[in-house]
C-alpha cells in the first residue's frame, strides 16, 4: 500500500523522540563517534553519519558550528507517494537507480552493462595534512594547516570500490573533496558521471551566484533563485572557458556583500565542468560539481583507478565577501605553488596592444627601451617573434614552430633578449627583465610542425578538423605532444635571460575522438605545466586563454597569474575584476592600462581612471604604445608607476572588501587590507558625472574599530567612525576615480 511506512521508517518519522543523539567534539579538526563524522572549521561544521539500515553516508549538516548531529536520526516522513526514504535523504554520495530520482553524484555502467549502484561504508581512516592528488592540481598544507578524512565504500554486486576524500582547512573554513573510483572486478567499467562533490542542503530558500560571460565579458556575476528542478551550468568547449566558470555560491536570499550565509563551490580543474543544483520535489537543494559527464565515458579495466579533481567548498557566514576572502587567502597560500604568488609584481609593458604582429627587432627594441625609460621593470613581447618557414607575422601562420623567427630577430633570440636585459630601468637600479608569449598547445596548418606531425592534433577519424583563429589544438593527452611542448619551451627558457612566460590558449576544442580525451588531455596537460614550471621555479608564469577562458584554480596550481581579459575597458574591466573576485585573489588578476579609445568598446577615460583600475589587479602593467600616446598622458607615468609600486603589496597579500558594487551603484568601490591591519588602500569610482545630488557616503568595513587611521597622511579617525560614519568624496565627471590610502596609528 502506497504510503505505509516500513518498521525503519516509522523510526525516522518518529525521530523526534530520539533527540540529539549522536554527539561528535568540536574541537578536533576532524572528530569521528562510532559511524558519525564532523569536519570542524573556526566557523564551519561538516558533518555526516553512515546510515545503519543502508549503511549509506547521510550528510547531517554544512553551515555554522555545531557540537552535535542534530535531531538523530532526521525527520524524514511520512513517506507516501513514489519516493521512498532514499529519495528523501540528504546524501553524501547518490546513485541513480534505486529510488533516488535526484541528480547523481555517480553512474557507473558495469561491466554486464547495468548502470545501478550500491555503495556501502566499509571503513574510514584519517591522514595527517593532505595527500597530494595523482596527476591533478589539488590544494596543499601541512598537518597544522589542513586533515583529511578517508572514506572507503564498497559495491559488493559490481564490486566497485569508491573512496570519498575529505579535507578541512580549518582556518579558511573550507571543505576539499574529491573521489576514487577503483574496478575491483573482472570485468570492464565505464564511468559514466563522478561529480567531486554532492551536498545536500535543507529544505529552505536559496540563491545561486555564478559566474558567466563570453570573450571579452568574462566573470559576470548573476544572481538567480534557486527554483524546483535543476537549475546549472558547465562548460563543454574542453576548458574551463569565458562562458561560465567553475565555481558557484548558494546564499540565502537575505544573503549580501557583508552580511548572512554563502556556501561557496571551486572545482580545481581546468577542462569541461558541470554544476548542477537541484531542488528536488520535497524541497531540499542538491548541488554538485565535476568533470562535464558528457565528455567522460571513462572506461576502467580489472584494478584500475579513475581519480575526480578536487572542489572546494567555503562556508561563511558575514556574507558573500566573507566568502571570497576565505578563498583568496586559501587559493594564495594552499594552492598556488609559485614562489611569487605572494610577491610583489614587478610592473611590466605587453607589446600586444601597442604592435601586434606589427614589428621588428629595431621596434620592439625601441618599445622596450622606452619601456624602460618610464620606469616599466618588465618587458613582454607577445605574438609573432616565431615561425621559419611559415613565420609568425599574421594569426594564419606558425603555431607550433618555436623558433625565432630569422628575419625579424638576425642576431637570434639570446642575443636580442640581451640587449633588452641590458637597459637600466629609469630611477632605479634595476635592468630590464624580459618576458615572452607562447600558445604551446595549439598548431596552425601552415607550420612546419603540422605537415611533420599531422596526426598530432585532435580529430575525429575523417571528420573536417574545423579551425577556429586558423589553428587545431594539439593532442596533449599524447606523450609525445607534452614532450615535444616540453623540449619546446625548454630549449628556449634554457637559453636566454627569460624571467616571464605568458602561456596563451586561443580556442575550444572541437571533434573529441572519444568523450574522456578532455580529461585525458588535462592530465597530459597538468604534467606539462608540473614539468616545466619545477624546471623553471625562477620564471612568472602568467595564464591566458584569449583573455580570462581559463581563469581557474587548476591553472592557479601552476601559474600564479592569469590575463583577466581581452576587454581592457576601464569601465568594463570593474565589473569583470570585481566579478573574477568572487572566487580568484586579485594577486592572481593580470590587469592592463591600455590606450584609448579603447580598442574592445571605442571608450575613452582618463589615463588615472584605467591606472587606478588596473591598480586591483595584483600584475598590474601597461599593454599600449608609449610613442602613440598623448604627451600629457605619457608624462604621468612614472607616477603611475611609483604609485602602482606602492598599492602592489596590499593589493597582492592583502584582503579586499567590495564596498559597492559596478552592478548596483554609480559608485564602485573595493578597500584592500593589507595582512598585519597596519595599512589600507581604497580605489573608489565614479562612473557617471552626477548633477545636484547629494555625494554619497561610502562606509568602510574590516577595519579595526578601536584603532585610528590617518587617511591619505591628512586627518585621523578611529575605525568606528570610518565604518559607521563613512567617508565622503566628491567626483568630477564620467569616469573619475580616487585612490585614498589609510594608515593605522600605534
Ligand atoms: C589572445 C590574448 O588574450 C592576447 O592578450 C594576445 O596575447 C593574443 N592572444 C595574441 O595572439
Amino acid at each position: 500500500m502506497l504510503g505505509s511506512p516500513s518498521p525503519s521508517r516509522l523510526a525516522a518519522v518518529l525521530a523526534v523522540t530520539a533527540g540529539l543523539v549522536a554527539s561528535v567534539g568540536a574541537t578536533s579538526p576532524i572528530s569521528v563517534s562510532g559511524k558519525s563524522f564532523a569536519l570542524n572549521g573556526d566557523n564551519v561544521s561538516y558533518r555526516f553519519h553512515v546510515d545503519d539500515d543502508s549503511s549509506d553516508l547521510i550528510g547531517d549538516h554544512f553551515g555554522g558550528p555545531a557540537t552535535e548531529d542534530g535531531i538523530f536520526p532526521p525527520i524524514i516522513g511520512p513517506i507516501q507517494g513514489w519516493v521512498d526514504l532514499i529519495g528523501r535523504q540528504r546524501r553524501e554520495f547518490p546513485d541513480l537507480g534505486r529510488g533516488d530520482f535526484r541528480t547523481p553524484a555517480v553512474h557507473i555502467k558495469q561491466s554486464a552493462g547495468y548502470t545501478v549502484s550500491e555503495f556501502k561504508y566499509q571503513s574510514h581512516n584519517i591522514v595527517k595534512g593532505k595527500p597530494a592528488l595523482h596527476g591533478l592540481p589539488s590544494t596543499f598544507g601541512d598537518a597544522g594547516d589542513v586533515s583529511t578524512l578517508v572514506v572507503h565504500m564498497y559495491d559488493n554486486y559490481s564490486s566497485v570500490a569508491a573512496d570519498l576524500t575529505y579535507s578541512i582547512f580549518p582556518k579558511y573554513d573550507a571543505v576539499v573533496r574529491s573521489v576514487n573510483i577503483t574496478n575491483r572486478g573482472k570485468g570492464n567499467i565505464t564511468i559514466e558521471k563522478l561529480a567531486s562533490l554532492s551536498v545536500d542542503l535543507p529544505y529552505e530558500e536559496l540563491d545561486m551566484l555564478e559566474l558567466k560571460g563570453d570573450w571579452a565579458r568574462e566573470g559576470m556575476r548573476v544572481r538567480r533563485k534557486v527554483d524546483y528542478g535543476t537549475q546549472g551550468f558547465g562548460s563543454t568547449t574542453g576548458y574551463s572557458s569565458h562562458l561560465h566558470n567553475p565555481f558557484f555560491s548558494l546564499i540565502t536570499p537575505t544573503t549580501t556583500e557583508s552580511q548572512g550565509e554563502a556556501w561557496g563551490f571551486s572545482l580545481v580543474y581546468t577542462g569541461s565542468f558541470s554544476v548542477e543544483v537541484e531542488k528536488a520535489s520535497q524541497g531540499l537543494t542538491r548541488a554538485a560539481l565535476g568533470v562535464n559527464p558528457y565528455q567522460l565515458s571513462w572506461p576502467l579495466g580489472p584494478g584500475e583507478t579513475f581519480t575526480t579533481p578536487e572542489a572546494v567548498a567555503v562556508f561563511s557566514n558575514t556574507g558573500v565577501g566573507g566568502m571570497s576572502r576565505k578563498f583568496h587567502s586559501l587559493y594564495r597560500k594552499h594552492l598556488i605553488k609559485s614562489k611569487f604568488a605572494t610577491q610583489m609584481h614587478p610592473v611590466l609593458l605587453n607589446s600586444w596592444e601597442g604592435l601586434g604582429f606589427d614589428y621588428n627587432d629595431t621596434t620592439i627594441l625601441h618599445l622596450a627601451q622606452e619601456s624602460a625609460d618610464l620606469g616599466v621593470k618588465l618587458f613582454v613581447l607577445d605574438d609573432g617573434w616565431f615561425g621559419v618557414k611559415y613565420p609568425r607575422i599574421t594569426d594564419n601562420a606558425g603555431l607550433g614552430d618555436w623558433v625565432a623567427n630569422p628575419t625579424r630577430f638576425p642576431q637570434g633570440l639570446p642575443e636580442f633578449i640581451d640587449n633588452v636585459t641590458k637597459l637600466k630601468v629609469a630611477n632605479s637600479s634595476d635592468h630590464l627583465q624580459f618576458g615572452l608569449w607562447f600558445e604551446p598547445e595549439m598548431v596552425n596548418p601552415n607550420s612546419t610542425l603540422y605537415h611533420q606531425h599531422p596526426d598530432w592534433v585532435i580529430h575525429a577519424g575523417s571528420y573536417p578538423r574545423t579551425l577556429t583563429r586558423n589553428q587545431l589544438v594539439l593532442n596533449v593527452a599524447l606523450p609525445e605532444v607534452q614532450n615535444f611542448i616540453i623540449e619546446s619551451l625548454s630549449n628556449i627558457l634554457g637559453n636566454a635571460s627569460i624571467s616571464y612566460v605568458k602561456w596563451d590558449n586561443n580556442r575550444g576544442i572541437h571533434e573529441a575522438p572519444y568523450p574522456g580525451l578532455d580529461y585525458a588531455y588535462m592530465l597530459g596537460l597538468y604534467r606539462v605545466f608540473e614539468t616545466l614550471s619545477t624546471r623553471f621555479p625562477d620564471v612568472r608564469w602568467e595564464g591566458c586563454a584569449s583573455g580570462g577562458g581559463r581563469f581557474d584554480p587548476g591553472v592557479l596550481q601552476y601559474f600564479p597569474h592569469i590575463w583577466t581579459s581581452d576587454d581592457t575597458d576601464a569601465v568594463e574591466r570593474i565589473r569583470i575584476q570585481f566579478g573574477t573576485s568572487l572566487v580568484y585573489p586579485p594577486s592572481a588578476m593580470g590587469a592592463h592600462v591600455s590606450a584609448v579609445p579603447n580598442g574592445q568598446t571605442q571608450r575613452t577615460t582618463s589615463i588615472t581612471f584605467r591606472a587606478h583600475v588596473a591598480m586591483m589587479g595584483g600584475s598590474f602593467g601597461f599593454e599600449l604604445n608609449p610613442a602613440k600616446m598623448p604627451d600629457d598622458d605619457k608624462a604621468q607615468i612614472p607616477d603611475i608607476i611609483a604609485l602602482a609600486e606602492k598599492v602592489n603589496p596590499i593589493v597582492v597579500k592583502g584582503d579586499m572588501w567590495r564596498l559597492s558594487l559596478p552592478e548596483e551603484s554609480n559608485w564602485p568601490a573595493a578597500l584592500f587590507i593589507s595582512e598585519d591591519g597596519s595599512q589600507a588602500v581604497l580605489f573608489y569610482f565614479q562612473i557617471k558625472a552626477n548633477i545636484n545630488n547629494a555625494w554619497p557616503v561610502l562606509r568602510l568595513q574590516g577595519l579595526d574599530a578601536a584603532a585610528k587611521y590617518k587617511i591619505d597622511g591628512n586627518q585621523t579617525f578611529s575605525g568606528a567612525t570610518l565604518m559607521n560614519i563613512g567617508l565622503q568624496y566628491q567626483f568630477n565627471g564620467d569616469y573619475d576615480s580616487k585612490v585614498v590610502f589609510l594608515e593605522k596609528q600605534r
